[in-house]
This record gives structure tokens, sequence and C-alpha cells, in this order.
């Protein structure tokens, strides 16, 4: 029981907070405790990214991630403005790398979700209405005002810069707290735009008709200033009355008696229309959840076609950018030659032609086989011929020799006989 007081006082202090300032609830965020009742998006918004998807945190929209340049994100209300005078309280942070860079718009256009969605005023084209610019203009922080009456079209114009109506120095990057940018618009005094307490720039000679709508987009560059967004809180500049903020702040308490399980049974003195007002409550919450996840999920479908035609751009490109004509058309006359001479070998390979060569040359081996076995005695015996004498000449020496040892051997034979013998 202690745990539910304690939040519920903190509820009534917002709803006080918020409707002291009489805040249109389905055109704001962040003005109350936390962003969103659940993380697939904000009530009363559309979330669109390009390049990725803005990721909605408890307390904040990063609509520029601060890894990875050039991308894209925007918020826009999903009604238009019925309020002739209005007040915006804008809070935002830029973070960024020492280089970092991208603008941040602040839209009150017609038609915007659709005409302007992720665009910033460099490529939007022809709009209509209010934008405030956040960005680094020639290595100076500034916040400037742009309007246009769908006539001119920013996005071929050479000097978008120079179209200003409004503007001022103002240091937003890298402070680690978020900046408050607050619009103020009446139909007599015109508009104010005031950074963190203090008058940026104010003009009461434009007229902005209702019935457009705000939006919020944001685009980085490489490398990229990361936008993150606490805080878009639309209120009526004139204060309404007494008895309706009660009123409302009745209701306000009574939607977080509902939000909280615990205390109904507490109630039980009047069971029926608790009950009623908690399903039919809670058939709207169940509503509400559902458009916004197939919100969610249309977001999710258009980020995927726009990332599949950037694909199919960029494989168009690579093939406009291949050496087309000459070199290409040369190769592959080049390569047809080396195929036909490929399949001309293997032909031939694959032929009997090959067999009957074959058999030539083992004819061929055959015949000079033949033709030295019946040369060679031939040969032989032409060459004992040729050298008969001298062979006959070594035969007679030899058997001469021979009958001259026989000879010397008998003669010693016979001396030794015939020699006187001695005896001792
Ligand atoms: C808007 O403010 C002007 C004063 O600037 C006032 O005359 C006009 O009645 C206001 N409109 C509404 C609808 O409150």
């Amino acid at each position: 029981m202690l745990l539910s007081v304690q939040p519920a006082l903190l509820c009534i202090a917002w709803a006080v907070a918020a409707f002291a300032q009489d805040v249109v609830d389905d055109m704001s965020f962040g003005h109350k405790q936390g962003i969103s009742p659940n993380s697939f998006a904000i009530p009363g918004w559309s979330m669109l990214g390009e390049g990725h998807v803005p990721q909605l945190l408890s307390d904040k929209v990063i609509l520029t991630p601060p890894y990875g340049g050039h991308k894209r994100g925007c918020l826009w209300t999903e009604r238009a403005n019925s309020l002739e005078n209005w007040s915006i309280d804008f809070k935002f942070r830029a973070g960024a790398p020492d280089r970092g860079g991208g603008n941040l718009q602040l839209w009150y256009a017609a038609n915007g979700e659709k005409q302007i969605s992720t665009s910033s005023i460099y490529t939007a084209g022809k709009w209509e209405g209010l934008a405030i610019v956040i960005d680094v203009v020639g290595g100076t922080q500034k916040i400037r005002g742009f309007l246009n009456d769908g006539s001119r079209d920013y996005k071929t114009h050479t000097n978008v810069d120079s179209l200003a109506f409004g503007h001022c120095d103002a240091i937003y990057r890298n402070l680690g707290r978020p900046s408050i940018l607050k619009l103020k618009y009446t139909t007599n005094g015109g508009l104010e735009v005031l950074i963190d307490g203090s008058t940026c720039f104010s003009t009461n000679k434009i007229t902005l008709p209702t019935n457009y709508y705000f939006g919020v987009a944001a685009s980085s560059f490489d490398p990229p200033d990361s936008f993150e967004v606490f805080q878009f809180a639309l209120s009526s500049a004139t204060n309404a009355p007494a008895i309706e903020q009660q009123q409302q702040q009745q209701q306000q308490q009574q939607q977080f008696q509902e939000q909280t399980p615990p205390p109904v049974h507490e109630h039980s003195s009047s069971p029926s229309t608790s009950q009623l007002t908690t399903s039919e409550a809670q058939f709207a919450d169940l509503h509400n959840r559902l458009n916004q996840l197939s919100k969610s999920i249309q977001n999710m479908f258009t980020e995927i076609n726009r990332h599949t035609a950037a694909e199919e751009a960029r494989y168009k490109e690579i093939l406009s950018k291949l050496p087309n004509t000459a070199l290409v058309n040369g190769l592959d006359s080049k390569m047809a030659n080396l195929d036909r001479i490929v399949s001309n070998l293997e032909r031939e390979l694959k032929s009997s032609d090959h067999s009957t060569q074959f058999r030539k040359l083992s004819e061929q081996i055959t015949k000079t086989h033949v033709g030295v076995t019946e040369h060679v005695p031939e040969r032989l015996r032409e060459y004992v011929q040729a050298h008969t004498p001298r062979i006959g000449f070594i035969l007679y020496s030899f058997m001469g020799f021979q009958t001259c040892c026989i000879g010397a051997f008998v003669w010693y034979k016979w001396r030794k006989s015939t020699m006187p013998k001695k005896y001792l």
C-alpha cells in the first residue's frame, strides 16, 4: 500500500504540472513519466526512419544513432493541430564526435508525414509551413527559422541558407544535458523562439494556420551527430478554465488507479461501475497497443522496402560502371577462340585417325627390325672374308710357336740323358 501511495502522489504532481500548462496529451510526449507506455511507439505519433529505425527508450527517442552516418529519423503527429495559439516545449540533445554533422528540424507543416517525412530543410522540396532548424552553418551552431507557402522548391534552390527569416547562434552540441527549445505562437503576437530560457528570435509578421502537423526530423552526416529527443509538449497558449483542469486532474488520478491492479478490491463499494470503466479502459489500452504494434510493423516494412530499393539501385550502378563494350567483347571473342581450340583438340584425340598413325608407326618399327636381322650375318661374313689373310697368318705363327716349344723340350730331354752323371 505504501509503495503505491508514493507513485500516486508523484503522478498527481505531474498531472498538476502538466495541466497548469494545458498540455495536449495526444500530440505530446515526455512531459509526464516516460515517453511511452510501451516500447513500440509513442501514442499519437508516427515514427519513421531511413537507414535505421529510431530507437524508443524509456526517457528519449534516438532519431539518429551515434554510430553509422547518413541516417534519418522523424516523428509526426497523427492528427492536425486545432489550436490557434500554441506553445511547444521541446527538449533535445545532440552528441557528436569532433567533426560530427547533422541537422534537426522542428516542423509545423501541411501533410507533413507524407510530404516531408524524414526530409531535412535541404531535401524537403515544395513544403508548406514553418521549420525551425538546429544545425551548424559555416562552423557556427545556429537555430534558424524558415517559411514556405508551397511555392518554393527547397530541394533545387541554390542557396537555402539565404531563405531563413530569423536566426541566432546557440551552443547545443555536446552539452551533456538536454537543451530546451520553446516556441510560442499567438495570432496577434506572432512567433517567438527561445533557447534555454532566452529569446533566440521573434517576429510578429507571420501568420500560421491551424490544421498543420507537428513533426521532428533529424538527419546525420558521416561522422554523425546523434540527436535525441526527450520531450515535445504542445500546449494551448491561453490556459484552460480552472474547473476543466480539476476534471482532467481527476481523470488522471482515475487512470493511474486503473493502471495499478492491487487497490481494485478496495473500491468494492461500487463494483459494477468501476469494473465497467476498467474493462473499457483495458479495451481502449489494448486497442491502442494493437494500433501501435501494427504501425511499428508497417514502419519496419517500409524500412525493409527502402533497403531493398537501395540495394537494387546500387547493383544497377555497379552494372553500369562495368567496362561494358570493347574490353568485354574482346575478352569474349578470345574466350570463344580458346574454347574452339580446346574442343578441336579433344575431337582429334577421340577420333580413330590416331590408331592408324600408331599402326603405321609400328609397321615402320617392324620393317627396321627385319632389315637389321637380315643384314647383320651378311655383314659379318663380308668382314671375315675381307680379313682372312691376317687370321691365317696368326694361326700359322701360333702353330710354329708350339712346334718350336716341342722341339726345345725334346732337345732338353736328349741333352739331359747324354750328359755324364755325377754321383756323390
Ligand atoms: C489567440 O490569442 C489572441 C491574442 O494573441 C486572442 O485574441 C485570440 O482570441 C486567441 N484565440 C484563441 C482561440 O484563444
